[in-house]
């Protein structure tokens, strides 16, 4: 994304070539975009057995699937359609994990049946993959206690939370592991998500480094994804640096103490894509009242939800004219709920009706997290590659 001729433009087009030619509302991808955030975690992370599993509940475009394919990625998933994506799209199955709360039985014979790689989220999940597929090898997620995240609904460390088997029941775990004969193979943790401290995802690194100890035959360490991304013009970006570093050196030490190199994986989601992605759409009405000014625009929160779920900050700009007369204004969507807001007091260069404003870093749990509420459609997308547009499936 650039700007020319005071228009944002994304490769050769502008926004408002892209909003004539595809409609609005609509989600533009950037494939040089995520393509430099995983070069740029690959680069960082130069521990000789780390693996990338993106996951793909943040985007599963098909085509976003497919660039990071080529790029060398493995994926995590969450439910039987990701995996099917996955499948789809080319990931083998060992390439893939699945990790998931409150499973089916339904579902979990579906992912042993397709030699998924599982991280078993209590221990009922283990008590029914055990009856399931007696001798297998599994992943166990684990909550240690220690939580972070952008809002109290994505922090998943913690007694709060739904997610992991607690320290506490860790030899009830091995337990039902030996009924079945079940290996414990790999070890998991995600304490949340949007974390730009990298001192928090560093304490909870050597968390499981130490509880890691306990166990003979594991082959991979998990440690989830949670890797932030600047939202806000004050957020710092993520020290890569210090925690590639950091872990790299942790994972070595780690090797020596016991005794062979385990796989390190971690699972960026909106690391990878969030700021790929911008949301596309046009003023349909400005109006005023006696305190504020609202720019209405031709999507809701039905696209993008962040804002109104979490009071995410999403940068907003007048893609037809980024510099210009600053008018401060309430950016509002078309959705009949007095929460969908995108944007309160934004600062703005002065919209009219027709304008396309751009919604910026909305590549991550944007689209799929859309719904058709009001009964609109859903919005559109489309990946802007080397070679041009490639119209998303
Ligand atoms: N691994 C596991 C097991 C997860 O539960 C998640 C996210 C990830 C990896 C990827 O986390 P990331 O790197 O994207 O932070 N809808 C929320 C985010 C929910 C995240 C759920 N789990 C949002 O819009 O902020």
């Amino acid at each position: 994304m650039h700007t020319k001729n005071n228009k944002l433009y994304f490769g050769k087009y502008s926004s408002t070539t892209l909003a004539k030619k595809f409609g609005t509302p609509l989600y533009v991808y950037e494939a040089d975009v995520i393509r430099q955030r995983y070069l740029e975690l690959i680069k960082n992370m130069l521990y000789h057995k780390f693996h990338i599993h993106y996951a793909c509940k943040a985007n599963t475009n098909i085509s976003i699937l497919k660039l990071l394919l080529h790029l060398g990625a493995k994926i995590e998933t969450v439910s039987r359609g990701e995996i099917t994506s996955a499948l789809k799209v080319g990931f083998k199955s060992k390439d893939i994990l699945y990790t998931s709360s409150s499973v089916t039985e339904e579902e979990m014979v579906f992912v042993i049946k397709n030699n998924i790689k599982v991280n078993l989220d209590s221990l009922s999940q283990i008590e029914l993959y055990g009856k399931l597929n007696p001798n297998g090898k599994i992943g166990i997620r684990i909550n240690q206690g220690i939580g972070a995240g952008h809002h109290s609904h994505v922090i998943t460390g913690g007694v709060m939370s739904k997610f992991g088997i607690p320290l506490e029941h860790l030899s009830q775990a091995k337990k039902l592991a030996k009924k079945y004969k079940l290996q414990i193979v790999s070890l998991h943790q995600h304490i949340g998500s949007n974390v730009l401290d990298s001192k928090i995802l560093l304490k909870a690194f050597d968390k499981l480094l130490e509880t890691a100890k306990d166990f003979s035959e594991l082959e991979s360490l998990d440690f989830g994804g949670g890797l932030g991304i600047p939202y806000l013009p004050k957020d710092k970006n993520l020290n890569l640096k210090l925690l590639g570093q950091e872990m790299t050196r942790k994972m070595n030490n780690f090797s020596k103490i016991y005794g062979r190199e385990l796989n390190m994986i971690l699972e960026p989601g909106r690391f990878l894509v969030a700021e790929a992605g911008t949301l596309l759409a046009n003023v349909t009405e400005i109006k005023t009242n006696p305190k504020r000014t609202f720019v209405g625009i031709n999507t809701g929160f039905n696209h993008l939800l962040r804002p109104a779920m979490y009071g995410s900050h999403h940068e907003i700009i007048n893609a037809n004219k980024i510099k210009g007369a600053i008018i401060k204004v309430d950016v509002a969507g078309n959705i009949c709920e007095s929460g969908d807001v995108f944007g309160r007091d934004r600062k703005i260069s002065k919209p009219k009706v027709g304008d396309v404003l751009a919604i910026k870093n909305s590549g991550a749990y944007g689209y799929v997290m859309a719904s058709r509420y009001n009964s609109r459609e859903l919005p559109r997308e489309i990946l802007i590659g080397k070679n041009g547009i490639l119209r998303s499936i």
